[in-house]
């Protein structure tokens, strides 16, 4: 059977691939539990130094499925999208995010988390929460707001705007844009064993240290953020958004 997420070892390196082509690889339950449970593994795993978090050239990911959202929408903090992301943050190995063609919703917000990330130049990112009744998550309003100021975080969040690779790279949200997904894959993969072949416990310290500043705000902003994104799944905007997609009635949000 296909497994909708690919783990991978190649040294100390890990890799966890997006593998739901089909659905633009948009995030299941299922696939956030494996991601998850590999994350978790990893960080357990001496052996592991770095992860590198990847998909396909056609598509990074289209973003939590929305038929879940309408099915099986998270109730509590208890829920498989909380918990890969609490692994995510929690992660003291180096994480590399390559991103190639289309990353939507939480496929953009995890790349905020991440400690370096590649992106295609023609990629297309976009947050439209606000555009589908919802609202931010993980942190997106304060770190978006921290990293790219108040007017252009507003752009992308509170109107939905989409934004590019190449964009992604000028203003910091990614390391560098390249020309293809193959060149994103080669440029993560390098760095990953640059790190793996560092000292683990310098690489894991510095990391811990980067994160440290203002970690209890952003958990308690991702606290409010969750609680409010529960409520607002069950909005009748958001119903409506969500199913007019799944019944092909509504535009596409990219
Ligand atoms: N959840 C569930 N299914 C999804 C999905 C998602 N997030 N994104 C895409 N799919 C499904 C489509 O329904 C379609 O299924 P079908 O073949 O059974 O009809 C299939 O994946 C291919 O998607 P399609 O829309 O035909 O591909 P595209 O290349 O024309 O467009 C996107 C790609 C990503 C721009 C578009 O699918 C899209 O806007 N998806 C929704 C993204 C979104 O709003 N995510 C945020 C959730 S908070």
């Amino acid at each position: 059977m296909t497994q909708a997420i690919v783990v991978e070892r190649d040294g100390a390196v890990l890799t966890l691939r997006l593998n739901r082509p089909e659905k633009k690889n948009a995030l299941t339950r299922d696939m956030y539990s494996r991601l998850a449970h590999a994350l978790e593994q990893a960080d357990a795993d001496a052996s592991v130094h770095a992860v590198v978090l990847c998909a396909s050239a056609q598509c990074f990911t289209s973003g939590n499925d929305i038929a879940d959202f309408l099915q099986d929408p998270p109730v509590d903090l208890s829920s498989p999208v909380f918990c890969f992301m609490r692994s995510l943050m929690a992660c003291r190995k180096p994480v590399v995010a390559a991103v190639a063609a289309t990353a939507v919703g939480i496929g953009t917000t995890l790349l905020l988390h991440c400690d370096l990330v590649y992106v295609t130049a023609d990629a297309r990112l976009r947050m439209p929460f606000v555009n589908l009744g919802l609202s931010p998550e993980f942190g997106s309003s304060l770190l978006l707001v921290q990293r790219l100021g108040q007017a252009r975080a507003a752009e992308l969040l509170l109107l939905g705007e989409g934004f590019s690779g190449a964009q992604a790279a000028a203003w910091g949200l990614a390391n560098a844009a390249l020309e293809d997904g193959e060149a994103v894959w080669r440029a993560a993969l390098v760095a990953a064993h640059r790190l793996a072949a560092l000292a683990p416990a310098a690489v894991q310290d510095t990391k811990r240290l980067m994160k440290a500043p203002g970690r209890e705000q952003l958990q308690r902003v991702i606290e409010e953020e969750s609680w409010l994104f529960i409520q607002r799944l069950s909005s009748p905007e958001a119903m409506a958004a969500l199913s007019g997609f799944i019944n092909k009635g509504s535009p596409k949000t990219l």
